[in-house]
């Protein structure tokens, strides 16, 4: 089954005017290989900013959002808003949002929903922690997640799945395509037996954690990694070489 290569930039909690216009040159300036989607997120605040300098062929995702239209929920943003502004994309559930703002499965599911019913596609992330790998707790900890998503969500046609090992994220210690392939076709299996054929084979499932143009191309070799989230190598221009990693 070939799926679309998807590559996500998480520019996480950094940019500025200056960086901004950096990076949308440099975007602008790539060609971006038939077949593969790519995807930047910004932070909120210059969300429209790339989005109105950014040419329409990369996409602009939000990094978060809430489980509400609109109302008293200071600081949040909502779904309806990006889609607004033109913004077709949001990540939800990042292990960071998980850690430090304690988002809990459920309400990634909750989310995850409100998101997809309002237009906008969503990169819905999962990953254990390095304690969790170390006691064999991976496939459960994952398909956990999975399931609080699988819960809320009735069409996947507007979700990418990004499993990003905790363990992974910033830390230069990139999964190897082995470990890597062997979550990702665990999660696809899930797909299958509890959701339907057609969804495990259509869902792109891409992985996030220290991936750099030099790990790239060898995990892009593997079944069922379908692309990439990219933290810090989206900030520069080897983001540019990950997204031809499967040339
Ligand atoms: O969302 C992607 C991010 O968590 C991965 O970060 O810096 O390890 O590529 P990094």
């Amino acid at each position: 089954m070939t799926r679309n290569f998807f590559i996500g930039g998480n520019w996480k909690m950094n940019g500025s005017v200056s960086l901004v216009k950096t990076l949308v040159d440099m975007l602008n300036g790539a060609s971006v290989p038939a077949g593969t989607e790519v995807v930047v997120a910004p932070p909120a605040i210059y969300v429209d900013r790339v989005r109105q300098t950014l040419k329409k062929e990369i996409g602009v995702a939000a990094q978060n959002s809430y489980v509400k239209a609109s109302g008293a929920y200071t600081g949040e943003i909502s779904p309806e808003q990006l889609k607004d502004l033109g913004i077709d994309w949001v990540i939800l559930g990042h292990s960071e949002r998980r850690e430090y703002f304690k988002e809990s499965d459920e309400f990634v599911g909750e989310k995850t929903a409100h998101a997809l019913n309002a237009g906008v596609s969503v990169i819905a992330c999962i990953g254990e922690k390095l304690e969790e790998r170390e006691s064999g707790e991976t496939s459960a900890v994952v398909t956990r997640q999975l399931k609080a998503i699988a819960d809320k969500v009735s069409d996947w046609t507007n979700v990418v799945v990004a499993y990003e090992p905790v363990w992974a994220i910033g830390t230069g210690k990139v999964a190897t395509p082995e470990q890597a392939e062997e979550v990702h076709a665990t999660l696809r299996k899930w797909l299958q037996d509890n959701v339907s054929q057609e969804v495990a084979d259509k869902t792109r499932i891409i992985y996030g954690g220290s991936v750099k143009g030099s790990n790239s191309a060898e995990l892009a070799k593997k079944e069922n990694i379908d692309g990439f989230l990219v933290g810090g190598a989206s900030l520069n221009n080897d983001f540019l070489t990950i997204c031809v990693a499967q040339q």
